[in-house]
């Protein structure tokens, strides 16, 4: 039997605000699919926290960069696991990332060199598994939405409900294009859907948590859609289970 949110350890978590239940929610999908646009909204719109896991798989990345660590030496990387402390500080927009005490600044977690890395290092088993209990520890708060690749497959399996997102991938490279001009970093787009199509490939082919749709997430194609209208649609499903 699946495991389903409330029951045993975890029940005493299950709080209530007023008559509606807090629900853990889980989004997944590909990089530049709006995942983390509606999962801000979403967190929003409900009154809940916002878990970005993406950033954890960023600033294990970033440090790995700092240290100019081999990211495909197993033995490097174990060392750095073993003497990083990370920790989740949630804002009112999302969260920041605290690597050994010290907040990691968001734009250099966002650089094309940190995410082909972060795509790199998601697949090694070691880095999975040192950060499992970290997401898991901030899910047990009532009321979140958490965003990533194996959210609802492999993090919270028991999530209360499961979205996953999808869209074209020349849509998507333009969005990311834009966002990328809009922040003044100038990247063109083709290169920008050659990094998007050889990070969704590493992703969805790895070995460990690849990234697929849960059996019971609804999915959305997002590829002619507002963010607004994403959310509109998710909360009709959320709506039912309030
Ligand atoms: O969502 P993002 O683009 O910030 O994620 C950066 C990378 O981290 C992504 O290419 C794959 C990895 N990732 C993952 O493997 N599992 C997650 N739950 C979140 C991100």
């Amino acid at each position: 039997m699946k495991p389903t949110r409330g029951q045993g350890a975890g029940d005493h978590k299950e709080k209530k605000r007023g008559s509606a239940r807090r629900l853990l929610i889980t989004i997944d999908g590909p990089a530049g699919v709006g995942k983390s646009t509606v999962s801000q909204s979403l967190a929003k719109h409900l009154g809940y926290v916002y878990l970005d896991t993406g950033a954890l798989y960023r600033a294990v990345a970033w440090k790995i960069q700092q240290l100019k660590s081999d990211p495909n030496d197993p033995i490097q990387v174990e060392a750095i696991l073993s003497h990083t402390d990370i920790g989740i500080l949630p804002q009112t927009d999302g969260i920041a990332i605290q690597i050994d005490g010290v907040v990691v600044e968001p734009g250099a977690l966002r650089t094309p060199e940190v995410s082909q890395l972060a795509s790199t290092i998601a697949a090694l088993p070691r880095v999975r598994a040192w950060l499992l209990p970290v997401q898991r520890k901030f899910g047990e708060a009532c009321g979140v939405v958490a965003e990533g690749r194996d959210m609802g497959t492999r993090v919270f399996p028991q999530a209360d409900i499961k979205f996953f997102l999808d869209a074209d991938v020349t849509v998507r490279a333009m969005r990311r294009h834009l966002e990328f001009a809009q922040k003044g970093r100038d990247q063109s787009l083709e290169s920008v859907q050659e990094d998007m199509t050889a990070r969704d490939r590493r992703d969805r082919t790895r070995e460990i948590a690849p990234l697929y749709p849960a059996e019971e997430a609804t999915i959305i194609d997002t590829s002619h859609q507002s963010a607004d209208q994403v959310v509109e649609q998710m909360m009709k499903v959320i709506a039912d289970r309030l």
